[in-house]
């Protein structure tokens, strides 16, 4: 099976470019499946209903969250009614799900949405409960397991890779927006550090310039804006399993201007002893 993995889509801008470049992406990459981090989608925080029909209506089949899902009020039912996740690692008794299985073909795919400790609110280990959720979904035979790495650190999301590589098909992480060109295949698991964002490539990680500069300069708080007008990106990685095991890989930059560009052919690992 073939899936593209979008990283956070960042406001007006970045759900222009999903609805302009991914229904030709899916079919030029022959995607089966394609998964999206939502946290952001919606003015930089959260998501709303509106903005989740406008994004699956597009061609993503399944989103993932992280510490913003909880940004807009309706994203508790939204979590119910629709194929989102938020990380699996937030305490028992907390709306919404952070593992869901999905048929796409003859196989099953789990998507598990993780999150990271360092900078992020008070959750559970994410590395236990990761193990915990990945020996479950073995036992069910799942095959194809990707987990969205949600951290801001990239010892954390390195980490996991180590732990989990010969366990999951692929650890994409999220939420720096800064996309990291560390692409790699290691023991059939596909990873990158960081998807990058799909939104505005210019100012600073999807928001207008001015208020992180004022906050920098100053000390002083300000509310991000995204801005209307910029030069926007998609980011996505394309990964193919075969049998649980990614098979290859690479990344697809799309520009507002139109180019698209296929880039970082991931590097196979051989396995065993280096
Ligand atoms: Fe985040």
């Amino acid at each position: 099976m073939r899936i593209g993995f979008i990283g956070d889509i960042v406001g007006r801008p970045g759900r222009r470019m999903v609805r302009q470049f991914l229904p030709k992406l899916r079919e030029s990459e022959t995607l089966d499946f394609v998964i999206a981090n939502y946290e952001n989608a919606s003015h930089g925080f959260g998501l709303t209903e509106k903005n989740a029909k406008e994004l699956f209506a597009a061609g993503i089949d399944a989103m993932t969250g992280g510490n913003h899902t909880w940004d807009k009020k309706e994203i508790k039912g939204l979590l119910e009614s629709m194929p989102l996740l938020r990380p699996v690692n937030y305490p028992e008794g907390v709306p919404g799900r952070g593992v869901r299985t999905f048929q796409v073909g003859e196989e099953r795919l789990a998507v598990v949405n993780l999150m990271g400790h360092y900078g992020m609110p008070m959750v559970d280990n994410p590395f236990i409960v990761v193990n915990r959720v990945v020996e479950v979904l073995r036992a069910e035979g799942v095959a194809n397991i990707l987990v969205d790495m949600h951290a801001e650190a990239t010892s954390e999301k390195r980490a996991l890779l180590m732990m989990l590589k010969d366990k999951v098909s692929a650890i994409f992480g999220t939420h720096t927006h800064v996309g990291t060109d560390d692409l790699v295949i290691d023991h059939g698991c596909a990873y990158v550090t960081d998807v990058g964002l799909t939104g505005c490539r210019d100012n600073v990680i999807g928001m207008d310039a001015k208020v992180p500069i004022e906050r920098f300069l100053t000390g002083l708080p300000g509310r991000f804006e995204v801005p209307d007008k910029c030069r926007a990106i998609l980011q996505m990685v394309v990964v193919e399993f075969k049998e649980g095991r990614a098979v290859s890989a690479y990344k697809v930059r799309a520009y507002g201007e139109g180019e698209v560009e296929r880039t970082l052919k991931a590097r196979i690992e051989a396995r065993g002893e280096a």
